[in-house]
């Protein structure tokens, strides 16, 4: 028997390659051969709770047990990367702010439809939705007052989600917001904070895996889309098919954002960049108008 640190089983590199597919399979995530200890020191832990001997009796069982998706689920939630944090990339809020929101609402406005839908797309622990929530909140006054907004917040780890949905931060994560975001839309809680009803009330969590592009429509189509810091971890054929996804799910007026470091991936050509302080910020629905010819700058 192949036995790792701690008493937990060992993952051969045969075991490897077979988990590493698997994850694919399932969720478009994809490990390079570098990750090998990453998954074995993450997948060893619940094999050793669950007193498997090797990753390849774990297989087998979860095989004989036809794709046990409790299992699954754990191993979602334990071998994803859920790092993130309130107003991050903030000139991407500032823009979300300042430019996207008055221009989708004023397209709104102008084609009669009065709901807004926003969707955080691989929300973690639920800093990014809340961000947007609050930021909706602050231009709210200048927005039409039967304007109805609706937040979409989704994962594929059901661990953060219940954190996230319960809206409670350490004092060191809340102070990632502008001090008068957080004044006004938290309140102490023991140590740290916890999100006010008010905004919490906005946000729906939804479990929703990426990489099934079947059910993409099944929030209907959105105005804007947050998807950032995910398919950073997608193989590049899933990172393909969820952005071709995104981009259907999307408005003709729609907004895109993804991370900083994710704008080298977007190979789509559905989408065009959108600058903002000279700053490549975000993208746009390439068919949706004056895009072609006009890249917004500020
Ligand atoms: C690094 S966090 C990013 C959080 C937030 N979007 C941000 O940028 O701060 C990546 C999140 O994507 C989620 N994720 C990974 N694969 C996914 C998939 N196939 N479907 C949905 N969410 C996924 C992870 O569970 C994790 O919570």
């Amino acid at each position: 028997m192949n036995f790792s640190i701690a008493g937990a089983p060992g993952l051969t590199d045969e075991e490897f390659r077979i988990l590493r597919d698997y994850i694919y399979r399932r969720c478009g995530m994809y490990f390079e051969d570098s990750k090998k200890f990453y998954l074995e020191h993450k997948l060893g832990t619940r094999l050793k709770e669950l007193g498997s001997r090797s990753f390849s009796q774990y297989f087998m069982e979860i095989q004989q047990s036809g794709g046990d998706e409790t299992e699954i689920q754990e191993i979602f939630n334990t071998v994803t990367t859920t790092e993130t944090s309130f107003y991050r990339n903030a000139p991407q809020m500032q823009t979300f702010r300042n430019l996207v929101l008055p221009e989708v609402v004023e397209n709104k406005f102008s084609s009669g439809n009065r709901t807004l839908k926003i969707w955080s797309a691989g929300c973690a622990t639920g800093e990014e939705p809340y961000t947007l929530a609050m930021l909706v909140l602050e231009g709210r006054s200048s927005f039409p007052s039967d304007l109805r907004i609706e937040i979409t917040a989704s994962d594929i780890n059901r661990s953060v989600m219940n954190a996230a949905e319960r809206g409670i931060y350490t004092a060191r994560a809340a102070q990632r917001l502008p001090v008068e975001l957080r004044e006004r839309y938290m309140t102490p809680h023991g140590d740290g904070f916890r999100v006010n009803r008010e905004v919490r009330d906005m946000i729906t969590f939804r479990f929703f895996n990426l990489a099934n592009g079947t059910r993409y429509l099944s929030f209907g189509k959105m105005d804007i889309v947050f998807c950032r810091n995910v398919l950073i971890y997608f193989a590049e054929a899933s990172r393909r098919k969820a952005l071709e996804d995104l981009s259907r799910v999307l408005n003709p007026n729609g907004f895109l954002f993804v991370g900083y470091s994710e704008n080298a991936l977007m190979m789509s050509s559905r989408f065009s960049l959108v600058y903002y302080n000279k700053r490549p910020v975000c993208y746009r629905m390439a068919s949706s108008k004056g895009s072609m010819h006009r890249r917004i700058r500020h």
